[in-house]
């Protein structure tokens, strides 16, 4: 008989995102006429801007003609796309990427997933806490941990807090890890990591021989020029990480699907008998092997990300959302609540001041307001007490929210 993956039955509830989702079907259900807003799951809510549409047009179009048509293309992404990364998010920032070392996918999330197939089952893992579920849930799955020990955090898993007290940046673990999963700016506070403090954890992991794995899928809301947007920009980074980064919430394809990760050429880690094996040759090898690339029309429209009208009208959609991000900040603090992030990142990360814990105020907001947040409990055991508003709503909605949240009765 066929047998299961019992790594599976470990996982706690299902996926954070879904299971907000049921919540909020259900309420619906019993309140068919409320006007429900919607500010949990970063899900963007402005258009595709011109030039993307154009773009992506042109690209159907070429679809359509005998001499224009494409069948599959290169499963790491068309040169076009790869070298407009290299140029725009690398070069021009003074960070040392090639265009064949970027993998043009269809999503960080899955790439965040994914990328632990290519490193070997003792590897230690180190996790922010709170985090963004895949990394967690992924390794779970894979049976990269031990059982779920009941207090939100599973056993082989090395947690490391981020709280006020930090500046939600985590201290350099004490004890050797391998592979470490850091997200700045950070999902799900809001928070950045200065050039210093990246440093330091290029520091450890080269002299740990460990791996950074390091998602900057929201750089795109670094507004301060003093923070970096790239783990490359900090010396020494070549040697020590991989980079994940997203058109989703950069450019508005949450639903269009176009991402990539970066792997340098030089980047090794070591087998069982002590030998240093390329981990881009590996990652070449299982991207060419599960995944034949992102539709053509598709990566001609990230292209057009980069054009100059691209740019303009992207910068407008970000301008757009971060002054959502400035209301909520300040509507929440008026409110008597404690606000982090929100400043160089779309995401708000608040505690009510009122000992309420997460998911006891996402009832509360839901039910007397009908506003949805995230639970920050949902993130990890250092989120209790906290709760995420993402500012991907229409300003419309976050100021009706505002408002909804000033009426309610503490
Ligand atoms: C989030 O809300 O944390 C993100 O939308 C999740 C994601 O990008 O997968």
């Amino acid at each position: 008989m066929a047998q299961i993956n019992e790594n599976y039955f470990k996982l706690q509830a299902g996926y954070l995102f879904p299971e907000i989702g049921r919540r909020v079907r259900e309420f619906q259900k019993e309140h068919p006429g409320a006007d429900v807003i919607k500010m949990g799951i970063g899900d963007v809510t402005q258009p595709l801007t011109p030039s993307i549409i154009k773009a992506f047009h042109e690209g159907v179009e070429e679809m359509s003609k005998f001499d224009t048509f494409k069948g599959y293309g290169p499963e790491q992404g068309y040169d076009f796309l790869r070298e407009a990364i290299a140029k725009n998010d690398y070069h021009d920032r003074g960070a040392d990427i090639a265009a064949d070392e970027i993998f043009v996918s269809d999503g960080s999330k899955c790439d965040t997933g994914n990328i632990l197939e290519i490193f070997g089952m003792n590897n230690i893992i180190a996790v922010q806490d709170p985090v963004y579920p895949v990394y967690v849930d992924t390794s779970v799955m894979a049976g990269r941990t031990g059982d779920y020990l009941g207090n939100g955090y599973y056993k082989g898993i090395v947690y490391m807090p981020c709280n006020a007290e930090n500046g939600f940046i985590p201290e350099i673990p004490k004890s050797k890890v391998d592979i470490i999963f850091l997200c700045y700016p950070n999902n799900p506070t809001g928070t950045t990591a200065s050039k210093t403090e990246l440093k330091k954890w290029v520091d450890y992991a080269r002299k740990n021989k460990s791996i950074i794995l390091f998602d900057s899928a929201y750089e795109s809301y670094i507004s301060d020029p003093e923070i970096p947007h790239s783990i490359y920009e900090i010396e020494g980074a070549r040697e020590v990480a991989i980079e994940f980064r997203s058109f989703s919430k950069t450019a508005g394809f949450t639903g269009t699907r176009c991402a990539y990760t970066v792997i340098p050429k030089n980047l090794v880690a070591t087998t069982s008998d002590g030998s240093e094996k390329s981990l881009y040759s590996l990652w070449f090898r299982r991207h060419t092997t599960k995944f034949n690339g992102v539709s053509y029309p598709v990566q001609k429209a990230a292209a057009a990300i980069f054009t100059p009208e691209g740019k303009k009208e992207v910068r407008s959609v970000i301008n757009y959302y971060m002054n959502n991000a400035k209301i909520l900040r300040e509507s929440l603090t008026k409110l008597g609540f404690r606000v982090f992030g929100g400043v160089n990142a779309p995401y708000v990360w608040v505690n009510s001041g009122r000992g309420i814990k997460s998911w006891d105020l996402f009832d509360k907001l839901l039910n007397e307001a009908n506003v949805v947040g995230t639970p920050g409990s949902g993130f990890g055991p250092s989120g209790e007490g906290y709760f995420r508003f993402s500012s991907f709503a229409t300003q419309e909605n976050v100021m009706k929210a505002m408002e909804r949240l000033g009426n309610l009765k503490w």
